[in-house]
């Protein structure tokens, strides 16, 4: 899978993409990530990439033709890519969608981060899907990308360890946390102790409380 991120600042990915999973991912082939600078398709001898908004208002906006430059160049390496962008005003991002980006067979993804105080509405012309990560607004649309690709990128075949532990993983539903708590040795650490069911080696037990106990 081709990731592609859209950033003024794609320094900011690089301890995440070359860390652990992403950076086993990317040595296995699975995924190859790029990124477009959206500086360069700033316009005039200062690259300029924001103006002010139009009926007032504090804070600049990311302009339409250098983000829409970005885009089409990164379409051209990859036409089949789905364009996300992460903005506060997009539907709340859940396990879900990671799963429905994640098997889209051959598709890529084209990650657009938005920086100041947001981007020209006409963007999004482009953008096949607006996500948010959180009810809270960041400075910037990269670390939800990050979040994005990094829940992707786990659930694709090959990515984990296990092959199936991302299959079994119990985040089935979209909108509750249903894991369910787990623990490693000491069995008795500070006196707190791992419930004996877990250690009684009766796997329908062990099932059973798993499923009693998910959730938060
Ligand atoms: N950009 C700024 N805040 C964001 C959020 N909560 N989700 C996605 N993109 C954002």
């Amino acid at each position: 899978m081709k990731i592609q991120i859209i950033s003024l600042f794609p320094a900011m990915f690089d301890g995440v993409l070359s860390t652990s999973m992403l950076r086993k991912a990317e040595e296995k082939g699975i995924v190859q990530f790029s990124h477009v600078n959206l500086r360069d398709f700033g316009q005039g001898v200062r690259k300029t990439v924001d103006d002010t908004p139009y009926g007032g208002g504090d804070g600049m906006l990311l302009k339409p033709e250098p983000v829409v430059l970005a885009i089409e160049a990164a379409l051209k390496n990859d036409p089949e890519a789905l364009v996300i962008l992460p903005t506060p005003r997009g539907k709340v991002y859940m396990q879900s969608d990671a799963k429905a980006l994640a098997v889209k067979p051959g598709r890529g993804l084209i990650l657009v981060c938005a920086r100041y105080e947001g981007y020209d509405e006409r963007i999004t012309k482009w953008v096949d899907h607006q996500y948010r990560i959180g009810n809270y607004v960041l400075t910037g649309g990269e670390l939800p990308a990050m979040i994005i690709i990094d829940s992707v990128v786990r659930l694709l075949p090959g990515v984990l360890g296990g092959e199936n532990s991302a299959a079994i993983e119990s985040f089935q539903d979209d909108d509750e946390t249903t894991e369910f708590p787990q623990y490693t040795r000491p069995e008795d650490f500070r006196g707190l102790k791992v419930p004996p069911v877990l250690i009684s080696g009766n796997h329908a037990d062990i099932e059973n409380w798993r499923q009693e106990h998910k959730g938060i």
